[in-house]
């Protein structure tokens, strides 16, 4: 089956939020979930580089990944790895094929597939070495995907400009740091290993909501000196860290009391969204023009694209919002990136 299909990818609880924000911009579109975190797109005329411009021009929060579609292979011809292998290149072969392609193989929600996907992976990647085709994991100019849903296995092919995310279906895996203290901390390093924002790498944070410390780690890492405000406790391996100051109080108090300056505010603070943005603002007091922001939106179940939009509005009378994006690692929330002005 040939296909003109493109496909998206969200995280499963805002797959349907992802679709959301796409309506308002393609009103014909064709859109239904094909498995946990992936729906498939099709609007007459709509090209996958059309869909990825204006995801990143309209700035979509949600959608994280897209593949162009070039076959549905039904679960009844995908049993058989070896004859899995040939008819995938088959299908990738309708499309003219670089030398070198970056090959993508993942699961949508709970599939039983008689093999691996690592098997499925070397299996593709072997049958596609037949051809005289280079295959890497990821940093090609060409992404040859292979998502398998409760259905079959979709096939895809695409310029990893187009695919929003050069990781399967953008889930962003890294592996844990040496000496990682919280996994928030992965959010922090997905924003600078994905070059979603450059972070800067001297001067002064402020971490609101810092325990046990995991950002408060890495921005010693990059170079900051770091003032970390939580009530809660540092873990005891940032004891005696050089650059930091750590500050056991609430946020409110401390931002009322403080004269020091910083060039960097985050806050990954659990905290309802409108009075978590009031403290950003507070804090913008103490940030010179041209200094940077990040911060988790906490989403509380029902509207989420309402509940950012509001609190966008509220930053924007101090901070120039630059980005707001669902990160790989974002739960029940997104981050925002943000600019004093
Ligand atoms: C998700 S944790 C932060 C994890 C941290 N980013 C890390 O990487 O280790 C949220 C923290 O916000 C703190 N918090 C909540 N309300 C706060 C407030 N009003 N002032 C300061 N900290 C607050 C909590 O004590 C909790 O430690």
């Amino acid at each position: 089956m040939t296909l003109s299909r493109i496909y998206f990818s969200a995280s499963e609880e805002f797959l349907s939020t992802a679709a959301d924000e796409l309506r308002p911009h393609f009103p014909d579109a064709w859109m239904e979930p094909l498995g946990s975190d992936i729906a498939v797109f099709e609007d007459e005329g709509v090209s996958i580089a059309t869909l990825a411009e204006t995801i990143r021009e309209k700035q979509l929060i949600f959608p994280r990944h897209l593949m162009r579609g070039v076959a549905e292979i039904p679960h009844d011809e995908t049993a058989d790895l070896g004859e899995f292998g040939e008819i995938a290149v088959e299908a990738w072969q309708q499309l003219p094929l670089p030398p070198k392609v970056a090959l993508q193989v993942w699961q949508s929600g709970d599939v039983q597939l008689p093999y691996r996907n690592d098997q499925l992976w070397h299996r593709l990647a072997a049958a596609l070495s037949d051809i005289d085709v280079q295959v890497v994991r990821g940093g090609a100019n060409h992404v040859l995907g292979a998502c398998a849903v409760s259905e079959g296995i979709i096939l895809g092919s695409n310029g990893v400009a187009n695919a929003l995310s050069d990781w399967p279906g953008g889930r962003v895996q890294l592996a844990k740091p040496k000496g990682q203290i919280s996994r928030s901390e992965f959010k922090l390093e997905e924003i600078i290993r994905t070059n979603l924002a450059e972070l800067p790498t001297e001067g002064t944070a402020l971490d609101l909501g810092a325990s046990p410390g995991g950002w408060t780690r890495i921005l010693l890492n990059r170079g900051l000196d770091v003032w970390a405000v939580d009530p809660g406790k540092l873990d005891s391996r940032l004891d005696g860290k050089y650059g930091l100051t750590y500050v056991p109080m609430l946020a409110g108090p401390f931002l009322t009391q403080n004269v020091q300056q910083f060039d960097l505010v985050v806050n990954d603070m659990r905290m309802t969204p409108s009075l978590s943005a009031k403290v950003m603002n507070d804090a913008a007091q103490h940030v010179p023009t041209g200094g940077m922001g990040v911060m988790s939106i906490k989403l509380p179940p029902g509207h989420p694209l309402r509940i950012i939009e509001d609190t966008v509005a509220q930053l924007s009378r101090e901070w120039d919002v630059e980005m707001v994006k669902q990160l790989f690692h974002n739960r029940h929330e997104v981050t925002a990136i943000l600019r004093r002005r």
